[in-house]
C-alpha cells in the first residue's frame, strides 16, 4: 500500500467531500454505475474520484495532457480506481487513452476540457446519462455540438462559486505561488502584462499587484479592458503591453496568444508563463523555431531560456504548459477552492446518476440549488471551530 502524506493531508483537509462521501456511502448514487474521468490526476482529483467510488461508482480515469502526477495514480491504482495510461505530453498517446477509457463504456463522464464528450460523438454508444464538463475551455469546445450530445452536461467552470473560489482566488494565488517557486525571482516593481482579464486574468493581476508588481492587462475585449482600467490596472495596446513586461502572463483559454511574430517586441529577460488550460497560448514550438533564436536550454526544473542572436533572452516557465500545475513541486489551486469545485463536481453528477437534471440542460450552469446548497454547507463549516478541550481526555 502507497502511504503519500500529501494525499492524507488534501483529503483531511476537504472538509465539504468528506461530508459528502459520508452521504454518498449511505445513497449509493452511483450504485452500478460507471463513471469514466479524464482530469488532472493530482491528490485534489484523487480524493474526488473516491468520494465518487464511496458513491459506489466504478471510476475509469485517465489524465490530462502532461499534468497527472505519479505518486497520484499509483495510489489510486492502490485504492481499486482503473487509471488508464500515465503521465504524457504526447496528444496521440493522450488521444488513445481517452478513447480506452470511453471503450469501458461509462454511464457518466467527468471531463475536463471537453476531450471525452468530443470522443464520444466520433462514437456514441447506448446508456450514456450525460455529466460534466469542469473548464472554460471544455464548454468552449462543447457549445457548438451540443446538439448532438443530447444529455444533460452541467459545466461546473459556470457556477459563480468556482468563478470566484476558483478561478479568481485560487487561479491568482497558485500562478504567484508558482512563479516565486520555479523562478525565485522577486515581484516588487516588476512590470507583469496579464494577456486576458476575465476570471482568471481578474486573480493574476490582483495577486502580483498584491506582490508589489506593475501590473498591465490586455485583453481583445475593450469592455474587460474598462474593467481592468477601473480596478486600477494600465490598460496599453497590445504592442506596448507586451513590449514594457518583465513577465508576461496568459490566460485567455486561446491558441496563439504570444506567437513568433512576437519575438521582436518583447524585451531582453523576459519570463513567459501560462496559466490557461491548454499549452498552446505560448506557441513555444514556433518560437523556438524562430530563425533569430540562436539556442535553446533544456527544460530544467520549469525554466527553459531561448537566446537570440543579437544575445536576447526569452524565458519560458514549464514549457507553456499551465505553469499553477507543471514544474517542480505542482501544487495547483488551494484545496478550499478544490473541496468546493470537486463538491459541486460530485453533487452535479449525483442530480444527474439520480435523472433529476433533464436531457435539454446539455452544456448549461451548475443548478443554483446545488450552489445554495453547496454555499451554505462551505459557510457552515467555516464558521465551526471544535475546541481543544472539547475533545475527550484521552485524545488531547
Ligand atoms: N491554471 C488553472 O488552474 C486554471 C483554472 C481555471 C481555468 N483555467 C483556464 O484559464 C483560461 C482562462 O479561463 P477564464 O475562466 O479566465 O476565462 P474567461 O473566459 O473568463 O476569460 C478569458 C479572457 O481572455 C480574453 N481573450 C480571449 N482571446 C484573447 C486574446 N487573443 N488576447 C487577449 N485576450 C483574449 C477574453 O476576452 C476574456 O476576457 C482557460 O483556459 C481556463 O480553462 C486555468
Amino acid at each position: 500500500m502507497v502511504r503519500m502524506p500529501t494525499m492524507e493531508w488534501v483529503a483531511g483537509s476537504c472538509r465539504l467531500l468528506a461530508s459528502t462521501a459520508a452521504d454518498f456511502e449511505r445513497d449509493r448514487p452511483f450504485e452500478g454505475l460507471r463513471i469514466g474521468a479524464a482530469i488532472h490526476l493530482e491528490p485534489k482529483t484523487a480524493t474526488l474520484l473516491m468520494v465518487l467510488a464511496r458513491g459506489g461508482a466504478d471510476v475509469v480515469a485517465t489524465g490530462n495532457l502532461g499534468t497527472s502526477q505519479g505518486a497520484t495514480l499509483t495510489f489510486l491504482r492502490e485504492q481499486g480506481i482503473t487509471v488508464i495510461g500515465d503521465r504524457t505530453r504526447d496528444p496521440q498517446a493522450q488521444d488513445a487513452c481517452l478513447r480506452q477509457v470511453l471503450a469501458t463504456r461509462p454511464d457518466l463522464l467527468l471531463d475536463n476540457g471537453g476531450d471525452l464528450f468530443l470522443r464520444y460523438l466520433d462514437a456514441p454508444y447506448e446508456g450514456l446519462r450525460g455529466g460534466t464538463e469542469e473548464t472554460t475551455s471544455g464548454r468552449a469546445q462543447l457549445m457548438p455540438v451540443r446538439d448532438r450530445i443530447k444529455r444533460p452536461v452541467l459545466v461546473i467552470n459556470d457556477s459563480p462559486i468556482k468563478q470566484f473560489a476558483e478561478n479568481t482566488h485560487a487561479v491568482g494565488q497558485s500562478v504567484l505561488e508558482s512563479f516565486l517557486r520555479i523562478t525565485n525571482r522577486a515581484t516588487n516593481g516588476r512590470r507583469v502584462t496579464v494577456v486576458g482579464y476575465g476570471a482568471c486574468g481578474r486573480g493574476i493581476a490582483k495577486n502580483f499587484a498584491h506582490a508589489h508588481a506593475c501590473v498591465a492587462v490586455w485583453d481583445v475585449d475593450p469592455v474587460r479592458r474598462l474593467e481592468a482600467l477601473f480596478d486600477g490596472y494600465a490598460v496599453p495596446g497590445r504592442p506596448e503591453a507586451l513590449a514594457s513586461a518583465d513577465i508576461i502572463v496568459t490566460s485567455t483559454g486561446h491558441p496563439g496568444i504570444i506567437t513568433a511574430d512576437d519575438l521582436y517586441l518583447l524585451s531582453d529577460g523576459v519570463i513567459l508563463v501560462n496559466a490557461g488550460h491548454l499549452p498552446w497560448e505560448i506557441d513555444v514550438p514556433g518560437l523556438l523555431a524562430h530563425p533569430k533564436v540562436l539556442t535553446c536550454t533544456e527544460p530544467a526544473e520549469g525554466l527553459q531560456t531561448l537566446t537570440t542572436t543579437s544575445g536576447a533572452r526569452v524565458n519560458i516557465l514549464t514549457e507553456g504548459h499551465m505553469v499553477n500545475l507543471n514544474g517542480p513541486r505542482p501544487l495547483g489551486n488551494s484545496v478550499e477552492s478544490m473541496d468546493l469545485g470537486f463538491t459541486l463536481q460530485a453533487r452535479c453528477l449525483e442530480a444527474i446518476a439520480t435523472g433529476r437534471v433533464p436531457a435539454d440542460q446539455c452544456v448549461v450552469p451548475v443548478p443554483p440549488e446545488i450552489d445554495a446548497r453547496v454555499a451554505q454547507a462551505y459557510v457552515d463549516l467555516a464558521g465551526e471551530k471544535r475546541p481543544m478541550n472539547a475533545y475527550p481526555a484521552e485524545e488531547q
